[in-house]
Formats: structure tokens, C-alpha cells, sequence
């Protein structure tokens, strides 16, 4: 399927008119001032010539109000392009509350992807269409580009952080996924699918392939076997270690007296960088996990740590002099802030 307009990838998403329509306006503008600029400097070449071998031009005194003018101007369209293009970017750059979560680990030479419910995938993403898919992305290596065009979705996937991306896909299909960073030898074919299901397939689809733990589950697990729960309690209640539940998009008091939002990039640093930021009233008594945990470990933690939100009776209502649910009311909804 193409559009219909040459050489532009088909719109298959609710992003893409949106950045089809500032490209437009971008190539517009870039073409009416390249032939604006053409034909007058035609219109000089032929109005201004040479007439006779010992003419003399007149001097020129130059005209503030013509500078003025040619300044002005181009300032104006450059501020709509960036006030348009700043538009465009935070929308799809801030995923919006209720979207459904995917993991994304890109490495040399492959994506490897996972659903909040389990269920693994390599080079294939398959999500149900008309809904708000979110990804959090990171890489073992290199930074890759996770690149759909049908969905002008693009960002590169840096290796230390997570970067976080969503769209909602409007039209089923199998659309191209491409790795857009140059990654190494095999860059080329870091290509993949992105298949967009009736929400009934993609129910189908998804009871089809469980078997795999979930991430917070496998997460659970490795919050026991790597320790944490000696420091953060067995559900993450809290201890000689900040409290974890109901922590993930809370505001959290910082050693440094500043405040952080506890979003996925502050709890990975967190974790492999224990005394960067330090949560105010706890000492610098955890140690590193770097080298210990690998990429999907990471997002396996991260995902359970989140799912502590929603369990029972959250800490900071009890009476515990725990520093960390100390300033949260504990019914605060958490906002998700990508920063
Ligand atoms: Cu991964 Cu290019």
C-alpha cells in the first residue's frame, strides 16, 4: 500500500498526518522562498547588467527598512516552524496515561521485544489497533533508532537509558520496522514488523502466547534472589531502604534537597547507581548492581517495582517512619512524566 502521494510512506498512524502536515508546511516553505529568491535574483541579474564596458553604478547607501523587514520576517516563519515542531515532538514524545506498556531492548542486531502481559517477541511487535501503545526502550550495546514509518514514529534507543515512545496505530497491517542508527555491520538488517491486529485478533494473538513469565513476575523473583527485599521488605514496604511501593511517578525528596519524579530512568540509576541520588533521610549503604543486571533484568525490576503500586495497604498511611513515604499522600494518583 502507498500513499498518494510519491515517496511518503503510507499514514497508518494518529501522529502521522500530524508530522506529514508540518513537513508540508516545511517543504512549502522552503519552496516558495527558493523560487522567490530565484526569480529575483533572475529579475537583478537582467534589471542591473552591464550596459556599457566604463559604466559607473550608482552607490548604494543601503535601507534600514529593508533590513528590518528581511529580518523580521524569516523570524516569524522560524517560530512557527518551532512552535509547531516543539508541538508535534512532546506529543509523541509523553505517552499518555492508559497506554498498553512494551519493553524494547535493541541490540546488534536485533529487537527484542516484550508485552506487559509476557509474551516475547524478536523483530515483531504485534498490537491491537486504535489502541495507545507505549514503549520503554533501552539497548545492551549501541544506540539503535527504532524507526516505523508508517507511524512517524522514530526515536533512538540509547544504551544507560530509557527512552520512551507511544503511538496508536489506526489501520491493521504489517508495517516496516527498521533500525535507523547506524549500529555496525549488520545495521541494514535490524528490520523487523509491526503488526497492527483487530482488537479480537490480538486477544486471540495474545492467549496464544503465553508460557513466559511476565516482567514484573520475573521481576518478583529477582527482587528476592538479588537481595533487595533485605533493605526494601519483601513487597517493598520499606526498611533500611526507601519504600517501593507506590513509588514509581511519585515525587520523590532527594539527600540533595532536590525533588526527583521517580520515572523509569530514576529507579534504573537507582539500581546501578545507587548513591547518585540519594533519597533524603537514607544513607549511602546500597550497592551497585551495574554489571550484576543485565537489560531485560533492568526492565523486569522496573516492572515489578511499578506494579507495587496498586498493593493493599500502601506504607506511607501506616504509621512507619519510613523518610521516603514520609511527604506522599497515599492515595496520590502517580503521574508518569518523560522527561
Ligand atoms: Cu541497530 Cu542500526
Amino acid at each position: 500500500m502507498q500513499s498518494w502521494i510519491p515517496l511518503v510512506p503510507e499514514s497508518a498512524s494518529s501522529f502521522s498526518w500530524k508530522v506529514d502536515a508540518l513537513y508540508f508546511y516545511l517543504s512549502g516553505v522552503t519552496l516558495f522562498f527558493t523560487l522567490l529568491i530565484s526569480a529575483v535574483l533572475i529579475f537583478f541579474v537582467i534589471r542591473y547588467r552591464r550596459r556599457t564596458p566604463y559604466e559607473i553604478p550608482r552607490p548604494v547607501a543601503g535601507s534600514h527598512k529593508l533590513e528590518t523587514l528581511w529580518t523580521v520576517i524569516p523570524f516569524v516563519i522560524a517560530m512557527t516552524m518551532f512552535g509547531w515542531g516543539a508541538r508535534v515532538y512532546f506529543d509523541q514524545y509523553k505517552p499518555p496515561e492508559n497506554a498498553i506498556e512494551v519493553y524494547v531492548v535493541g541490540k546488534q542486531w536485533m529487537w527484542k521485544l516484550q508485552h506487559a502481559t509476557g509474551q516475547r517477541e524478536i523483530n515483531e511487535l504485534h498490537v491491537p489497533v486504535g489502541r495507545k501503545i507505549k514503549l520503554i526502550m533501552t539497548s545492551e550495546d549501541v544506540i539503535h533508532d527504532f524507526f516505523v514509518p508508517a507511524f512517524r514514529t522514530k526515536a533512538d534507543v540509547v544504551p544507560g537509558r530509557y527512552v520512551t515512545i507511544w503511538f496508536e496505530a489506526t489501520k491493521p497491517g504489517k508495517y516496516h520496522l527498521f533500525c535507523a542508527e547506524y549500529c555496525g555491520m549488520n545495521h541494514s538488517g535490524m528490520t523487523g514488523s509491526v503488526i497492527v491486529m483487530e482488537p479480537r485478533e490480538f486477544d486471540d494473538w495474545l492467549s496464544g502466547n503465553i508460557g513466559s513469565t511476565t516482567p514484573a513476575n520475573a521481576g518478583q523473583q529477582l527482587y528476592q534472589t538479588l537481595g533487595c527485599a533485605s533493605c526494601h521488605g519483601a513487597t517493598g514496604e520499606g526498611g533500611r531502604g526507601p519504600t517501593l511501593a507506590g513509588l514509581f511517578g511519585r515525587e520523590t525528596p532527594l539527600q540533595s534537597g532536590r525533588t526527583v519524579r521517580a520515572d523509569e530512568g530514576y529507579i534504573r540509576q537507582s539500581i546501578i547507581n545507587p548513591q547518585a541520588e540519594l533519597v533524603v533521610g537514607f544513607g549511602p549503604i546500597m550497592p551497585t548492581f551495574q554489571g550484576q543486571v543485565s537489560e531485560e533484568q533492568l526492565v523486569q525490576l522496573l516492572a515489578y517495582i511499578k506494579s507495587l503500586q496498586v498493593t493493599g495497604p500502601t506504607p506511607a498511611s501506616a504509621a512507619s517512619p519510613s523518610p521516603a513515604g514520609a511527604t506522599a499522600s497515599p492515595g496520590a494518583s502517580p503521574t508518569r512524566n518523560i522527561k
